[in-house]
């Protein structure tokens, strides 16, 4: 380097902390407005979910948000993405946070901190980790010393790597929110928002803007805000901001307006209809909130994939797991590309602040590649030697997921049978306690699924002796409302006929870990072909292989397959569900391809696949498909 250069960066540096010096964010109780660097600011943001993103696709993301005027983007942080194990962090690759930050700083988009813990988000429980439910009584999102000693135990890992960040500080963040719509929470304790308060203020300073957010009701705020805490809320299009507002402005006299959920979009249910939201009913409704001063934030700008097992569920009472897809009609799609609603959007900035020159990047290539022909590798069952490698747990009666800290994915309940059992007999768990669905087969033949909250029992037969295995799937714990505790897997005792079953054999699989590593393709030499006897119900193990000359992005339709999970070299694509629908399509990134290199489909199918195991790639998504209506 030349002496000049070095001496340029000395320069330049020694003059930082005076441009820091002069960097503020702060609120003007008197004209009603944020205040940065000293003048009256408002900012028009949105969320993202960098957590459902590619890192790879990160930049371009933040790119076409800056591009479409937004000056900020709102971040949620979820706590179990990055704490997998007490005390075990994960902020590396598609979780290195750090990074995703470095970017929206180089972009010059502001942000607007969410740590939680709590975030809702539509994520497997909110944001928390499973593995608070190893004490099974804990009181989640109140003053539980066990929960409070997990959570600041997070907060002393998670709060410090923001401070130089803040605004305040020279950094890009200018607000901070403490935990999530609590006011919809029914704990109402008022001691564990304080706590959280006095920890957000003891990582990040007595000056940093903190703020929470609620629905738009006094039910809501009642709950949700605190003495020191700016009150914000939540909102989608609407006729009469006004009225919309009118509740915050019960809780929070005087301060800027601010909405910071201002939905776009919605997310989709397996088994109900597809979610839109029209881009002119979105746009006005922004236009009528900017033209009320307010600050806004669009939930979401873009929603992203649910990709392996991270989809939440938003209903306590009768369970109905989210999709892998979470698009959410939003402005720019799964897939990152502007839609009209983006443009309508970016139209309605310009009548409020200049938005950057020039065109916003198109969409992408997309690519169909396809079809691809699946083999059968196995019956699952026959699989546990490398699935699920270490003893299994014996147990008297079932015990759940989180007893034996497996998190995700899937159990096998093994029992043996003490007698025949020659006439159909009811397989039942009378307490509803399969979370959350059961994959039944006896002696290796499939006679079908129980479901939490709709199929109670299923008719077998069987020969002494013979096992009867209940594959358990994790659909993803409840992430809103009353009870977060959504513990996993055999709840309850299953009977058979009038038998309570007894002595369990318990195998956790790990499916992830063999097929990150290339499984089973790795050993393809050594593979049957499938045979054409081979059954194609129960669960099973189905791998293919393609290969292709250029890279993009594309959609995997499982045609005629029933339920399952895919993974596209070793990347965990989540879970297909065609017959539910309403999402036919899965979102594949082109980053996990390769055209060097074969590329490795590995399927787990549940239920029933196709006669012909085929899967076809194509260049656009179908997330409004047919739907059970359940
Ligand atoms: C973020 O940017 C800072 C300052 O340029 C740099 O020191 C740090 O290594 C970056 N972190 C990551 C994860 O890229
Ligand atoms: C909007 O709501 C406010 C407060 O409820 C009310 O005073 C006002 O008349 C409403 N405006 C319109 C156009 O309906
Ligand atoms: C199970 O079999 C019995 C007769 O053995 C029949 O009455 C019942 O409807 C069957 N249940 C299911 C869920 O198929
Ligand atoms: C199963 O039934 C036994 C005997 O009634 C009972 O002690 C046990 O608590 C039950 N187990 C579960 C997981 O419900
Ligand atoms: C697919 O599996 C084959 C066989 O193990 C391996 O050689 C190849 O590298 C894998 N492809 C990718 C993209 O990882
Ligand atoms: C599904 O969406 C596509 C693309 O937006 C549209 O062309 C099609 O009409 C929709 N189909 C149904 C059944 O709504």
């Amino acid at each position: 380097m030349a002496a000049g250069a070095l001496w340029l960066i000395l320069v330049v540096c020694s003059l930082c902390p005076l441009v820091w010096g002069d960097q503020s964010f702060t609120i003007d109780y008197n004209r009603n407005c944020f205040l940065k660097d000293g003048k009256c600011f408002r900012y028009i943001s949105g969320s993202i979910h960098y957590f459902r993103i590619p890192s790879s696709y990160w930049k371009d993301r933040l790119l076409k948000m800056y591009m479409t005027g937004l000056n900020a983007v709102q971040v949620y942080v979820p706590w179990n993405f990055h704490e997998p194990q007490p005390g075990v962090y994960n902020f590396r690759g598609d979780h290195d946070l750090e990074q995703f930050l470095n970017l929206t700083m180089e972009l010059g988009l502001l942000v607007i901190m969410r740590p939680g813990p709590y975030i809702c988000a539509e994520w497997d429980m909110g944001g928390l980790p499973a593995w608070l439910l190893h004490k099974k009584d804990i009181a989640l999102r109140a003053s539980d010393p066990d929960y409070l000693n997990a959570v600041d135990s997070w907060l002393s890992v998670l709060l410090p790597k923001l401070r130089s960040r803040l605004y305040n500080n020279g950094g890009n963040i200018i607000s901070v929110q403490v935990e999530n719509e609590y006011g919809s929470f029914m704990a109402c304790d008022y001691g564990y928002m304080r706590h959280l308060h006095a920890m957000f203020r003891l990582y990040l300073g007595d000056d940093v803007v903190l703020f929470t957010t609620d629905g738009n009701a006094d039910y809501f705020l009642k709950c949700g805000t605190l003495q020191d805490l700016y009150a914000t809320v939540d909102f989608g299009p609407v006729a009469n901001v006004t009225k919309a507002f009118a509740a915050m402005r019960r809780y929070q006299p005087r301060g800027p307006l601010v909405n910071s959920e201002y939905y776009t979009g919605w997310l989709d249910y397996w088994g109900d209809k597809h979610a839109v939201s029209p881009a002119d009913r979105v746009s006005q409704g922004l236009q009528a909130i900017l033209e009320s001063g307010a600050s806004v934030n669009m939930y979401m700008f873009e929603g992203g994939t649910n990709f392996g097992y991270w989809n939440g569920d938003d209903f306590p009472k009768v369970y109905k797991p989210i999709t892998t897809s979470y698009d959410y009609d939003a402005p720019l799609t799964e897939a990152g590309d502007p839609t009209d609603k983006l443009l309508a959007i970016r139209s309605v900035i310009s009548k409020f602040q200049p938005v950057p020159e020039g065109p916003i990047p198109p969409p992408t290539c997309k690519f169909a590649y396809g079809l691809v022909t699946l083999n059968k590798v196995g019956d699952l069952v026959d699989l546990l030697g490398i699935l699920s490698p270490n003893d299994p747990f014996v147990t008297r009666y079932p015990v759940t997921f989180e007893d034996v800290k497996q998190y995700f994915g899937f159990m096998l309940y093994r029992n043996y049978l003490t007698g025949d059992v020659p006439e159909q007999t009811p397989l039942s768990s009378a307490v509803n306690g399969v979370h959350d669905r059961g994959y039944v087969s006896v002696g290796g033949n499939f006679y079908g699924v129980l479901e939490r909250d709709s199929l109670k029992d299923v008719n077998v037969t069987g020969k002494e002796g013979q096992c009867l295995d209940v594959l358990v799937e994790n659909m993803g714990r409840i992430n809103y409302g009353g009870d977060l505790k959504d513990f996993k897997g055999l709840l309850g005792n299953l009977t058979l006929g009038t038998d309570l079953l007894e002595n369990w054999v318990i195998y956790p699989l790990n499916l992830d870990g063999p097929i990150s590593q290339g499984w089973p393709h790795i050993m393809a030499d050594h593979m049957p072909k499938t045979p054409q006897t081979a059954s194609r119900t129960g669960p099973a193990i189905y791998s293919g292989a393609f290969t292709i000359t250029d890279i993009g992005d594309t959609y995997l339709k499982m045609h005629k397959w029933t339920k399952g999970q895919v993974w596209i070299n070793g990347f965990n694509l989540g879970r297909y569900w065609p017959i539910r629908g309403p999402q036919v399509t899965l979102y594949v990134p082109g980053t996990i391809l390769s055209s060097s290199q074969i590329n490795n489909l590995t399927v787990l199918e549940l239920e029933q696949a196709p006669d012909q195991p085929l899967v076809m790639f194509l260049d656009r998504p179908i997330l409004n498909g047919t739907y059970t209506g359940k």
